[in-house]
């Protein structure tokens, strides 16, 4: 492999002039949240009086609708309009994501709803009630009788539907459903060490801070569309699609997002609706998701069962590795969470498996939710790699380190950079390794049984094409401008960091404008691709202005000119920018910028890597678990922003935390409902479960990523830290739970946890 790619070359960032770029710079939007000056979707006035939707949701879960009695509901005080599917405008017929081209996620593609009289799911939108407030809506669209012939008894666990398991053609359109390499059953017979473990991850559901919600407001046959969206570009395409448009006519506004993980990448009914419904009455349309409404009307994690099998010589080394999951999609779509993706780079084994099955359920399409695959599959394969280290007596870094891979384990190819070792090391120094008990159920504090547990942390690095404007004023401020999106990540401040750095002009001087359709085309914020992507295009948008600038100094190389600090030096001479553009560039200056995944992305495997430590008490009475300390040590190419980097490490662990003791979508099997459908009822982590956290990440540079050499992390936090907590569960009182989420009853009921004092 002598012609791979040589990667990114050496560049203004590596020379950190203005010591701009990586520093823990504030958010850049942090005062418009805190006055409450950023504006989201629903909170937008409209151009005229607005009227609010409320969505009906289907009373069972499979059958068909007979009648819907409107009779009542549109004598109601403020009701303007009821939309149902005998009455629906025209829209695209479904198209599902078999019926895609290869490799095109189903995120830009046309969505219909109440478009017959199917019921796929319970909650499913049945009816749209839209009145002068949101009370009316609300109140009439409980009033709106709809009668239904029920279908079978829906289907709702994996459990039960694992006869009816089938291999999907592929996993989400880019990825091989199953993967083998040498002899796995021979191999894996004649291990000295074996581990075969099934787990199981249940159903979770989202809960982003914003719900989703859209203002649509017509204007000349064109929409314009407040949505709380993760993918502008997508968004648009989807409303243009459903809506039989030209893309032109559909512009999406989403300057803040309040939390997406996925559960915003995909368009929902509350943005086709409130378009649907604002043409239909000429008049501006708000349809906001309740609490319970997000639960069932945007993605959920898939529930899954996962089989591990390990087979290694004495000393550790692994011979034989399987990893298969049996997981669910919807009754009339597909999607595949790639759960054993991460098993596929992790670890070198000679004789591997990895499958995907999938069963077909009666419930909403699942979807993406914060490092989809990863998330859950390494809850499994690291808890796995745990059982094997306490199955030797080896420690459980010592297990890993012996089974790390020189080259990629299943393509031979190389990695961009990989300090995974080097995570390990420095993660059991500062956490204080040395100090986790040999043996489960020796270490007490009080009442607390105390265990240490690590897990290895992974996630793919993507690139998506991308592209930027940087525009240089008269003044000499700079605004970079690109599809992109801020759900609460960083990207307003890392894409000011970015282009600073390059300019050499103070942050102050730069403003990043975001979240608009109509500004250069962005992938959005997904799949921890956005910051490296769109940093990118304005990394070459700004490369470009400057080139720009130097040629209007008269300077045939760009070199000879350089800016720090907003002083411009050129040709001997050093002035203010605003002086030099008055010289040189009365009209401002702008220029393009545009990246694309390269020969990089396929020479090279890219991912960025991780270690998490925790050390949790488990109560000796009760057998409740509680979280003490944990801490990440992460690499990632170069770090943007220390404190947003950081923030979306802590958040990742923290969610990794909530996998191993809170989270679990509880479905009614009668009904194929989720249950606990609130804040009340789907547990996630509160202050109080949320002790001494950290995240640190190692100086890293890769040149294969990116001009910006970084690589993606927002997914990277919950990638393995779950299993890290159910490892130290195991180590705290030597009972292993291997059914997320590891609750105090599955503890103090095993035969193996110790006996109260
Ligand atoms: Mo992320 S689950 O790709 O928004």
């Amino acid at each position: 492999m002598d012609d791979l790619a040589p990667g990114y070359p050496s560049n203004i960032l590596d020379e950190d002039r203005q010591g701009v770029l990586g520093r823990p710079l504030d958010r850049v939007d942090g005062p418009l949240k805190v006055a409450g000056k950023a504006i989201y979707a629903y909170e937008y006035a409209g151009q005229g009086k607005a009227a609010y939707g409320f969505i009906v949701g289907a009373a069972v879960a499979t059958g068909r609708i007979l009648a819907i009695d409107t009779a009542e509901t549109s004598r109601l005080p403020g009701v303007v309009l009821i939309m149902t599917h005998p009455n629906v405008p025209t829209h695209r017929a479904y198209v599902t994501s078999g019926e895609l081209p290869s490799g095109q996620p189903p995120y830009g593609v046309g969505r219909p709803f109440l478009a017959d009289g199917r019921v796929r799911y319970h909650g499913e939108p049945v009816a749209l009630v839209v009145a002068e407030s949101f009370e009316q809506a609300r109140d009439a669209a409980a009033r709106v009788k709809v009668s239904y012939e029920a279908g079978p008894k829906p289907a709702t666990r994996v459990k039960h539907e694992a006869a009816h398991a089938y291999a999907p053609k592929d996993v989400r359109g880019f990825l091989e459903t199953d993967s083998s390499k040498g002899d796995f059953a021979g191999a894996f017979a004649g291990a000295p060490v074996q581990i075969d473990a099934t787990y199981d991850t249940p159903f979770q559901n989202h809960h982003a801070l914003e719900p989703h919600a859209s203002m649509a407001v017509w204007q000349d046959g064109a929409v314009t569309l407040y949505v709380a969206a993760q993918l502008p570009i997508d968004c648009r395409d989807v409303i243009a699609d459903t809506l039989q448009l030209p893309p032109e006519k559909v512009r999406i506004i989403c300057k803040f997002v309040g939390g997406g993980f996925g559960s915003k990448l995909r368009t929902e009914a509350d943005a086709v609706l409130s378009a649907l419904a604002a043409r239909q009455l000429g008049r501006p349309v708000k349809i906001a998701f309740t609490r319970q409404q997000v639960v069932v009307n945007a993605a959920h994690r898939t529930e899954s069962i996962q089989r591990v099998r390990l087979g290694a010589e004495r000393g550790g080394r692994l011979i034989a590795l399987a990893h298969e999951a049996l997981e669910h999609t919807s009754t009339f779509d597909e999607f595949a969470e790639q759960t054993v993706d991460a098993t596929r780079h992790l670890y070198a084994a000679p004789n591997r498996l990895t499958t995907h099955r999938l069963v077909r359920l009666d419930l909403p399409m699942p979807g993406d939710m914060r490092a989809p695959g990863e998330a859950i599959g390494m809850l499994a394969t690291e808890q796995a790699m745990d059982e094997l280290a306490c199955a030797i007596g080896l420690d459980p870094i010592e297990l890993r380190i012996r089974n790390e891979p020189k080259v990629h384990p299943e393509t031979g190819k190389p990695f961009s950079t990989r300090h995974l070792v080097e995570c390990y090391r420095e993660g059991a120094q500062r956490f204080g390794w040395d100090r986790r008990p040999a043996q489960p159920a020796t270490l007490r504090d009080g009442r607390w049984l105390v265990g240490y547990g690590m897990a290895a942390s992974i996630r793919s690095n993507f690139m998506a094409t991308s592209q930027a404007r940087a525009r240089l004023a008269p003044d000499g401020r700079l605004t970079v401008q690109t599809a992109m999106t801020d759900i609460g990540t960083g990207t307003y401040t890392i894409l000011t960091q970015i282009a600073a750095e390059c300019l050499g002009l103070p942050v102050g001087q730069v403003t990043a404008e975001i979240g608009d359709s109509d500004l250069p085309r962005s992938p959005g914020s997904g799949g921890s691709f956005g910051a490296g992507s769109s940093g990118s295009a304005v990394y070459y948008a700004c490369m470009t202005l400057l080139d720009r600038m130097a040629r209007a100094a008269g300077l045939n190389d760009p070199s000879l000119l350089a800016i720090k600090h907003g002083q411009v030096s050129v040709g001997g001479q050093t002035m203010p920018i605003d002086a030099f553009m008055a010289q040189y560039a009365p009209q401002g200056i702008e220029a393009d910028g545009e990246i694309k995944p390269g020969q990089e992305m396929r020479d090279y495997s890219q991912n960025a890597y991780g270690a998490c430590f925790a050390e949790v008490g488990v109560d000796i009475d009760s057998g409740e678990p509680r979280l003490r300390r944990m801490l990440g040590v992460f690499t990632a190419g170069r770090i943007l922003n220390a404190k947003t980097a950081r923030s979306q490490a802590t958040g990742g662990l923290i969610w990794g935390l909530s996998s191993a003791l809170h989270e679990e979508g509880l479905i009614d099997e009668r009904y194929g409902k989720f249950m606990n459908n609130d804040l009340a009822g789907y547990h996630v982590p509160a202050h109080a479960d949320v002790v001494d956290v950290d995240a640190v990440f190692l100086p890293e540079v890769d040149d294969k990523s990116n001009p910006l050499k970084s690589k993606g992390l927002g997914e990277l936090g919950i990638c393995g830290s779950g299993a890290a907590v159910a490892n130290a569960i195991y180590n705290a009182c030597g009972v292993r739970v291997r059914s997320y989420p590891i609750t105090l009853d599955k503890l103090i009921f095993d035969p193996a946890f110790p006996t109260p004092d």
